[in-house]
């Protein structure tokens, strides 16, 4: 955990830069969504740092449901194959389900999980993701709520990670080509 800066390029949010954006997120989405019977669902393990921020953003109470999905396993490159890992304990018929993700990378996650979603039966499911890197994306994606979009460069901290490490740094940074090279 020591010198966990030298393995940093350089940081692109810093921890009060992503507490306004998702304030501003959580703002848009009570908007929106008022009155309406809405389910959260975060994406394990990626998305735990903006889901629980979010949440205490939001002025209407929300319930949430997790799903744990992978298509990195340690690497840094997506292989496209999705495995669910954990299902979603809440029955999804008639909810607004709002699909809460760390970031958009290839697509190839976000893509398969709206379609299984949508044939569970659900008002509507739209997407909130922090992060979007349009140059990598292989499939394109309607996102309702977004963060922001960022070069094609691995990026770790806030929930994201590079082999499991650095999900716990406060701010969003790009790694060192060192350290996965
Ligand atoms: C990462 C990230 C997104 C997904 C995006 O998750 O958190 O969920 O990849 O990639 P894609 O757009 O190319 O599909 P990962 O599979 O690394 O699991 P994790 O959230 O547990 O780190
Ligand atoms: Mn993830
Ligand atoms: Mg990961």
């Amino acid at each position: 955990p020591e010198h966990v800066s030298d393995d940093l390029s350089s940081i692109l949010f810093t921890k009060e830069q992503i507490a306004q954006k998702v304030h501003d997120l959580a703002q848009q989405i009570d908007r929106d969504y008022e009155g309406r019977e809405v389910l959260l669902v975060g994406v394990l393990k990626g998305a735990v740092m903006v889901m629980a921020d979010l949440m205490r953003e939001l002025e209407g109470q929300y319930p949430m449901d997790w799903m744990a999905v992978s298509s990195y396993g340690s690497g840094t490159k997506s292989s496209g194959v999705v495995r669910i890992l954990k299902d979603l304990d809440t029955d999804l018929h008639g909810k607004d389900v709002l699909i809460v993700e760390d970031i958009i990378d290839s697509g190839l996650t976000l893509s398969w999980l709206r379609t299984n979603l949508e044939s569970r039966g659900p008002n509507s499911v739209e997407i909130c993701t922090l992060l979007r890197k349009p140059e990598a994306m292989k499939t394109s994606i309607d996102v309702r709520y977004m963060g922001w979009d960022i070069p094609n460069e691995f990026v770790v901290g806030y929930g994201l990670d590079f082999a499991e490490q650095y999900r716990t740094l406060d701010c969003i940074a790009t790694l060192a080509p060192h350290v996965y090279s």
